[in-house]
């Protein structure tokens, strides 16, 4: 079973900035046949706001024939505890019109892939516990498969017991439940997007990836961080328990930085003048 992880394509009909880099994704991953597309969220510029931009991304992603299934990410849902764009039922609603479930389970041959909505976490949503519910219950049912996980954002970016990163990573708080839930399930893999680096590691005898992404490459807007800046996607291979992960160029991609159009596809808010833009420290 073959399987393509995409991430961050941040699509929009309204910001075109990274509209070039579908075609060569696409052809891209018709070439590949795999059976499955995994999106790792930030599908849209800005769903959280833009409702056509979910509707807009939805049909993208169903021509590409492929089944999919899919995280939101910040851009496309809201993020916990922000200012301006909070998670919340209506938006969470608007993604499940156009996207389904923001949590799922795959189970493919010996591994169940688990997708969940890293939005929520630390939000005080009432979803949130409701997903944590969800997640204790497919771990726990998984019957001896092999785990894996995919959400938005990685639980850390040095080390698991990091203080909080800000915008980056997932909250020392939950992101402490989530380590202790994969140590004693054994998870094996973490797949993560949101940071548009590529990056791929062994802590605790998990394996973490993390998808570059295909819109753009962040530059000196983001902290100093491992990775590398490069756009692309990740190809699974299933076979049983087996599974065998690579992060792969992809033809014809443009490497974009938001750093040189961040004021025309995430403006700064009146509010925040001194905040960077990108939405990234706004709260
Ligand atoms: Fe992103
Ligand atoms: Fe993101």
């Amino acid at each position: 079973m073959r399987i393509i992880q995409i991430s961050d394509t941040h699509l929009s009909p309204g910001k075109a900035h990274f509209a070039d880099n579908w075609p060569p994704l696409a052809r891209w991953i018709a070439a590949q046949r795999p059976d499955l597309v995994i999106h790792t969220g930030d599908v849209t510029v800005d769903a959280a706001d833009v409702e056509e931009d979910l509707r807009y991304a939805a049909e993208l992603m169903r021509g590409l024939g492929v089944r999919f299934r899919a995280v939101p990410g910040n851009h496309d849902v809201g993020d916990a505890g922000h200012n301006h764009q909070p998670v919340n039922d209506q938006r969470l609603q608007r993604w499940h019109t156009h996207f389904g479930p923001d949590r799922w389970v795959e189970d493919v041959e010996d591994s169940r892939l688990i997708g969940f909505d890293a939005m929520l976490l630390g939000s005080g949503e009432r979803e949130e516990a409701r997903q944590a519910d969800w997640l204790d219950a497919v771990m726990n049912d998984a019957a001896g498969r092999r785990i894996s996980w995919f959400l938005h954002r990685p639980l850390f970016l040095d080390s698991p017991d990091e203080a909080d990163t800000g915008y980056w990573s997932v909250k020392p708080q939950p992101r402490a439940r989530l380590l202790e839930l994969a140590r004693r399930y054994s998870v094996g893999l973490v797949a993560s997007g949101h940071l548009h680096r590529a990056h791929d590691f062994l802590n605790d005898g998990t394996r973490y990836i993390w998808a570059p992404a295909t819109a753009f490459l962040v530059g000196e807007m983001a902290p100093p961080m491992p990775g590398e800046n490069r756009l692309g996607a990740v190809l699974y291979e299933i076979d049983g328990r087996t599974l065998e992960a690579g992060i792969i160029e992809v033809p014809g991609l443009s490497r974009h930085w938001i750093d040189d159009v961040a004021e025309e596809v995430y403006p700064r808010r009146p509010d925040s003048q001194s905040a960077p833009p990108l939405g990234l420290r706004n709260r």
